[in-house]
């Protein structure tokens, strides 16, 4: 059988787990989709750095993404870089060429996730970003698929590991910010420049897509209500104690009937709202559609590894698809719907 050819683009934090679970799972995942994952080429800022005990032929790295996305012999397309440009201009190369995108860019996706949808609407091809979004949980899934028979009505949830990381240890240790803040950059949550988390442009990024999917509209992060969590105060989570509460870093996705508001602000909740015991940097989202009722979905919102799971769910299914000629459902039938401004009811 012939094999569903990668290109991976990027080979970091995620990129490595990636190259490692193929490696791992190759036996299964041949099982299971039918023909094996064969890495065509790994596109790299600089392919000769020492990359430890990573189980892949050196000669498979490069500098040319745009020239490894070309390729003929290149069926599934990975990007685990980040940012806009130039994973924007390489995805929708790719796309347009018919070529299967599996992506982890939430930032892209919340800016423009338009021109990536119409580009795979043009190309007739695949667009699966599981990653995006609360890392290892399945959640886009549900809500592009099993959720698409109900209405799904709100989208609650904890997004950001890194700040559930800082505000979990406020609650539980009462240490201010920056104290707290510390820990996390130790324990490696939290990155060099935090800024993307603390400021809420991480979480903004995930409603915007969440918000999209759920309601199958366009939101982008522009549209999102903004308020970081850098002024919450020891003061303020021992107040929050006192009244039998904590505070999280919330994003809130809500419907009505030709609108929708997104907002990621800090809040308050009791501590018996099933929220407010989500600890550590585990991410958990809680979905409300009218004839399902609650959902709640929890897990690993971040790391390499769990990251890594989803994009690989992502390429079994793109594989699949290449070899059966089906598609991913498509994005490019949506509603417009108005965003609403926060406090307007
Ligand atoms: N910085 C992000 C977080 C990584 O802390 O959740 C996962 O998107």
């Amino acid at each position: 059988v012939k094999p569903v050819r990668l290109a991976l683009l990027g080979c970091g934090t995620v990129g490595t787990e990636v190259v490692r679970l193929l490696h791992e799972q190759a036996d299964d995942l041949t099982a299971r989709i039918g023909a094996p994952l064969e890495l065509a080429g790994i596109a790299v800022r600089r392919p000769g750095r020492e990359r430890g005990d990573l189980p892949v032929d050196p000669a498979l790295f490069t500098t040319d993404a745009l020239g490894l996305i070309k390729r003929d012999d290149v069926d599934v397309v990975i990007e685990v870089v980040g940012g806009i440009e130039p994973a924007r201009t390489w995805l929708v190369e790719a796309l347009r060429a018919g070529k299967s995108v599996v992506t982890a860019n939430k930032a892209l996706l919340a800016e423009d996730g338009g021109t990536l949808h119409d580009a795979a609407t043009e190309g007739e091809a695949d667009l699966y970003y599981e990653a995006a979004v609360a890392g290892a949980i399945p959640l886009l899934r549900p809500l592009r698929e099993s959720l698409h028979g109900d209405r799904v009505t709100a989208v609650t949830g904890i997004v950001n590991g890194t700040t559930n990381y800082i505000l979990s240890s406020m609650f539980a240790t009462g240490a201010g910010f920056n104290e707290a803040l510390e820990e996390a950059t130790e324990l490696g949550y939290a990155e060099a420049d935090p800024t993307a988390d603390v400021e809420g442009f991480d979480a903004a990024a995930k409603a915007a897509i969440l918000a999209s999917l759920a309601f199958h509209t366009r939101v982008t992060a522009a549209d999102v209500f903004r308020e970081g969590m850098t002024g919450v105060t020891a003061g303020d989570m021992a107040s929050a104690k006192e009244m039998g509460c904590t505070i999280k870093l919330l994003c809130i996705a809500q419907r009505r009937e030709d609108s929708v508001s997104v907002r990621v602000h800090p809040a308050m909740i009791p501590l018996s709202h099933p929220l407010a015991g989500v600890g550590d940097a585990f991410n958990a989202v809680f979905v409300e559609a009218e004839a399902a009722g609650p959902l709640m979905f929890y897990g690993r919102g971040a790391g390499g590894r769990p990251t890594a799971s989803a994009v690989l769910g992502d390429i079994v299914a793109a594989a699949r698809h290449k070899l059966t000629g089906t598609r991913a459902p498509s994005e490019s039938n949506y509603a417009e719907l108005t965003v609403r401004p926060i406090g307007e009811s």
